[in-house]
C-alpha cells in the first residue's frame, strides 16, 4: 500500500506549522515543513547576494541546498539556522523566489523524499495540489488576516524578534496576494481538501479535527 500522507496547506501564519507538527507527533509520522526549504533557499540567496530575479542561480542554490532536519532544528551545512530562517525578511524573500518555476522545480525531489514509512505530514502551500496529489487526507487551514497577524506577532516576540502589528498586517496581506496570484502552484485548496478555519479555534482543537478526518479517511 502507498505510504500515507496528510497534507496541510494554507496561508502564512495560519497555524499550519504547529498543527502539522503535532499531528505528525501523534501519529508517529515524519514531518515536512516545505516552507523551510523556500526559506533556506532565500537565506542562502541573501547570504550569497544572489539577485532575487536571477532564476537560474536561485534554482542552482535550491537544487544544491546542503540542508538537514533534526526534530525542530534546521541545518544549512553544519550551521543551525532554525532561528535565522524565521526572520521576516527571509520569509518575504522566500515568498518572492517561490514564484519562480525553476526554483519550485528544483525542490520537488527533495520534498518527495520525505515520504517514508510509517507516513508523512507535509505542510505548505501546494502539498495537496502539486507535490502529493495522492495524499490520503488534504487539509486546507485558514484563519482571518487579523487572527494570523496576532499569531505571527506573538511568535516573533516569543522568538526575540522585533515586531510591529501594522507592518505585519500589511506584510501578510501582500504575501497572501503574492502566494495566491502567482502563475505556478498558487495557494488554493485542492478540490478534495477539507477546509478548516482556525480563527476561533486553538491548536489542540485543530489537531483533533485533523486526526478525526484522518481516522475517517483511512
Ligand atoms: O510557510 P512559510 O511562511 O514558512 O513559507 C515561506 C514562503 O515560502 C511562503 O510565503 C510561500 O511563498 C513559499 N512556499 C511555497 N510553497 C510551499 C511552502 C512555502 O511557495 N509549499
Amino acid at each position: 500500500a502507498a505510504i500515507p500522507v496528510i497534507t496541510i496547506d494554507g496561508p502564512t501564519a495560519s497555524g499550519k506549522g504547529t498543527v502539522a507538527h503535532r499531528v505528525a507527533d501523534r501519529l508517529g509520522f515524519h514531518y515536512l515543513d516545505s516552507g523551510a526549504l523556500y526559506r533556506l533557499t532565500a537565506l542562502s540567496a541573501l547570504r550569497h547576494a544572489t539577485p532575487i530575479n536571477d532564476e537560474h542561480a536561485l534554482a542552482k542554490l535550491a537544487a544544491g541546498l546542503p540542508c538537514s532536519f533534526a526534530g525542530e532544528h534546521v541545518y544549512l551545512g553544519k550551521e543551525d539556522v532554525s532561528h535565522a530562517i524565521r526572520a521576516e525578511d527571509v520569509g518575504n524573500t522566500a515568498s518572492r523566489i517561490a514564484a519562480l518555476p525553476a526554483v519550485r522545480h528544483a525542490l520537488v525531489k527533495l520534498q518527495l523524499g520525505f515520504r517514508k514509512p510509517p507516513g508523512l505530514v507535509a505542510d505548505g502551500r501546494d502539498m495537496g495540489t502539486v507535490i502529493f496529489p495522492s495524499a490520503q487526507l488534504k487539509v486546507f487551514l485558514t484563519a482571518s488576516v487579523q487572527a494570523r497577524a496576532e499569531r505571527r506577532y506573538k511568535q516573533l516576540i516569543d522568538k526575540g524578534f522585533a515586531a510591529n502589528m501594522a507592518g505585519l498586517l500589511q506584510d501578510l496581506t501582500e504575501r497572501d496576494a503574492r502566494d495566491a496570484n502567482r502563475a505556478i502552484a498558487p495557494l488554493k485548496p485542492a478540490e478534495d481538501a477539507c477546509l478548516l478555519d482556525t480563527s476561533e479555534m486553538n491548536a489542540d482543537e485543530a489537531v483533533e479535527q485533523v486526526l478525526q478526518w484522518y481516522a475517517a479517511a483511512r
